[in-house]
Parts: C-alpha cells; structure tokens; sequence
C-alpha cells in the first residue's frame, strides 16, 4: 500500500513512532490496570495535545460566532475558522477555499449530496451506482433517496479478497440510466483501498459524478481531488486526529452554485422576507446555523499535524505494521483474515474459530486491548463473506508492532478461555 499513501513533503527524517506518541496523552493511560493498546482507530482516532491545544486557545482566547459580530472576538472566530478552511482546502488540494464546506462528518456530507445534487437531478428508472464495500453511511442516504425519487440502487460487486470487482462496475456505469456513482476510498471492514482515479474516470467517461468517500482514507492517503478527479469527496475530523462532529465536503465549485440548499437558517441566507429569501454565496449556502466553529480549527490542527510529519516515512511505517500485523495474526490457529485485497490500508478483521467476536472483544478489552467487534456499519460486507461479524484491529501511525505482540498473546487469552 505504500504507494498509495501520503506523499513526501520534505527531506526525509527517520520517523520515530515513540515521538509520535508522546503527543498522544490518552496513549499512556491505562483500562483495567492494563496499559492501553489503542487498536480502534477506524472508529476513532487518539488526539494528539496540537489539536487539544488548539481547541482549548480557541476558547480561551477568540470565543464568538463567526460572520455576524464587528467585534474583536468575531473577527478573529472568524479569521480563524476560515482559516481551518483553508488548511482543509490544502489537506484535499480543492482549487478555492469555497470549494470546502463544514459538515458534521462524511455521514452528513454523504446526505447533503444525496439532498442537493442528486436528488433533484433524478426522474424514476434513474440509477445510483455504489459497492458492496461501502459503509451504511454511503448506503442509506441512496437508498432514501431512491425512496423519494423512483430510482434504483446498483450494486458494484465483491470478490473473495474483497477488492470490487471492476467489469461488473463498469457494466453498471455504461448503463443509459446511471445517473451517480458514490464509493469508499478505504474499506471500513476490509481495508481495501479502491482504485478511485481510475473507477473516477470510468464513471466520467459516460458523464456520471463522483463523490468518494474519504473518511477511512484520510488518516492513510494522500488525498489528492484534481488527482482523483471526483467531484466530491467527504471525511471525518475524528477519524484524522482531529475532533469529533466536524468533517468536510469537497465539492467542486461549479456543482456547489448549482446545488440547491441542504438546511435553512442564519448565515446561508443573502437576504430573507416574507415574501422571498435568498441565499447566501458559496459554500456559506450550506452552512446553516451556527457552526461547530472549534471543531474545525481542531479538525484544521490535526491535518497541520498529520501534514508536518515525514509522512514517506510514515507510509513506510504503516505498511510495515500492516505487514507485520497480518503475519502474526495468520499464524494464530483458527483465525481467518477477512478483506485480503493487495491494495490495502491499515485494517486487520478477523474471525477466529469458535468464538464469537463480542466474546473476543471483551476478553481482549479485559487486557487494555481495544478493538471493535460487529458488522461495522457494513452489513452487506459482513453478508458477503457469511459471517455475522469480525473482531477489527485497525492501526494508526502511532501504533508499534508491541501493540500487534499484545494483540496475538490476547488471543491467546481467548483461546485458552474458549478451547477449539
Ligand atoms: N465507521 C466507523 C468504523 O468503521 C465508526 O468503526
């Protein structure tokens, strides 16, 4: 997966992950006595103290609304959150800041698309194309959609590593009536990371917008939009390092004029009467109500912070980790690796013979270890492979091969509880 992870910004310097965590307080603490292994990071990611610090200098130091005070405070909230726009239009490399708007996370941005693009651009018969990878988040949101509208859901397929399988994609996107095309950048469940430039061009190809969903991608990949080329592309502050209930939408400018509005209240006005109400200019036309205004310049500290770090080193980290991960786990007896595609991000789910994975993940949470058992929000994924359910491990760049060790002797605490 190396190549595809995030590119080098300057000279290399060995990364050193112990540097890394020092950053992360919650990482020295202990569960049940134990120390804390941190293995769910595709849930949520730890918070590195600059983003702790940046939320906490905002309120200490510029708390106010944004866009609605001439004094002091509100200029400088309102500085310093369309300042965080721009590290976000940075981070995704939008053309203008105006192409990024806040959104409480992919969840939300996934709907807005879904509400104000799409929607109205449909008539019965019409059809959205998705994969059977994808989160209930980029499900659901078609699905009402398809509700409301008379248009059908098409499903790109699996095959048993878990990577799409890409004629049947195409077959889908060659159809007269497909109208959209919605995909994972990164499997929650599986890890596998798409081929999205190319599935992108596919899909444009025969005239069809894309939006990505970026929110298991971002912590890993460069994300690069004019390189993918999509027109959107949605991800979770939490899930970067940064806080929770803040994300971002990508959209290109030309699809946000002609987007109709998702919520209505203060600021996404231009004017309002009894008798007609107009709105407010890109990307402020979606931004009704006052904004989580802290948490994007957290979310914007975490993406400085992620961008700050040799990330060539730290693609070369990763993959390690991935690599090494995937050994040990393989030779634990009875455990079976589900999402083996050879493009893959830092996810290792797995069963493991005769137990189920809530037990695994209480007796792992028994020894400090977190991990996160079910479907993961992807049910279908969980379908295609038969099972009701994985265990998941999921790692970030702070992660050490000790955390994997104590991942492979809990499972031996498993095992011994629940004997083959
Ligand atoms: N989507 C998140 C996960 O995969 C919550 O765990």
């Amino acid at each position: 997966m190396s190549a595809a992870l995030h590119t080098p910004s300057r000279a290399a310097v060995p990364f050193d992950p112990a540097a890394v965590r020092v950053q992360f307080p919650i990482l020295a603490t202990t569960v049940h006595g134990k120390p804390l292994v941190y293995l769910d990071n595709a849930a949520t990611a730890q918070k590195p103290l600059a983003v702790l610090d940046a939320e906490r200098d905002y309120y200490t130091t510029a708390n106010a609304n944004v866009h609605r005070g001439v004094h002091f405070l509100s200029e400088e909230a309102t500085r310093r959150y369309e300042a965080a726009r721009g590290a976000v239009r940075r981070f995704v490399h939008a053309a203008g800041d105006d192409e990024i708007v806040f959104v409480r996370g992919t969840t939300e941005a996934v709907n807005l698309v879904a509400h104000s693009f799409v929607g109205p651009r449909l008539t019965p018969g019409d059809e959205i194309v998705i994969t059977h990878l994808e989160h209930h988040s980029n499900i659901v949101p078609w699905q009402l959609l398809c509700e409301r509208t008379g248009a059908v859901l098409k499903v790109a397929p699996i095959d048993d590593r878990g990577d799409v399988v890409a004629a049947v994609l195409e077959r889908l996107l060659a159809s007269p009536r497909a109208r959209f095309l919605a995909m994972a950048h990164v499997s929650n469940a599986l890890g596998t990371i798409l081929p999205v430039a190319a599935f992108t061009a596919l899909a444009h190809a025969h005239g069809i917008p894309v939006l990505v969903d970026g929110a298991q991608a971002a912590p890993h990949l460069a994300v690069d939009v004019q390189a993918l080329g999509c027109d959107f592309y949605a991800f979770s502050g939490h899930k970067v390092f940064g806080p929770t209930g803040i994300g971002a939408l990508y959209a290109r400018r030309e699809h946000l004029e002609a987007m109709i509005p998702w919520q209505g209240g203060g600021d996404m006005i231009a004017s309002v009467s009894f008798e007609k109400t107009t709105w407010n200019r890109v990307p402020y036309k979606f931004e009704a109500g006052t904004p989580n205004i802290a948490g994007a310049i957290g979310l914007a500290a975490a993406l400085d912070w992620l961008i700050a770090q040799d990330l060539a080193q730290v693609a070369a980290y990763e993959h390690d980790l991935l690599a090494y991960g995937t050994a040990a786990l393989s030779a634990v007896p009875g455990l079976r690796l589900v999402g083996t595609a050879v493009a893959k991000a830092s996810v290792l789910s797995f069963t493991l013979a005769g137990v189920h994975p809530h037990d695994v993940g209480t007796i792992l949470d028994g020894e400090g270890i977190a991990i996160r058992t079910g479907h993961h929000c992807a049910q279908p994924v969980m379908d295609r492979f038969g099972i009701p359910a994985t265990a998941r491990a999921s790692l970030a760049l702070y992660n050490l091969r000790a955390d994997l060790d104590a991942l492979v002797a809990g499972l031996a605490r498993v095992r011994a509880l629940f004997p083959a």
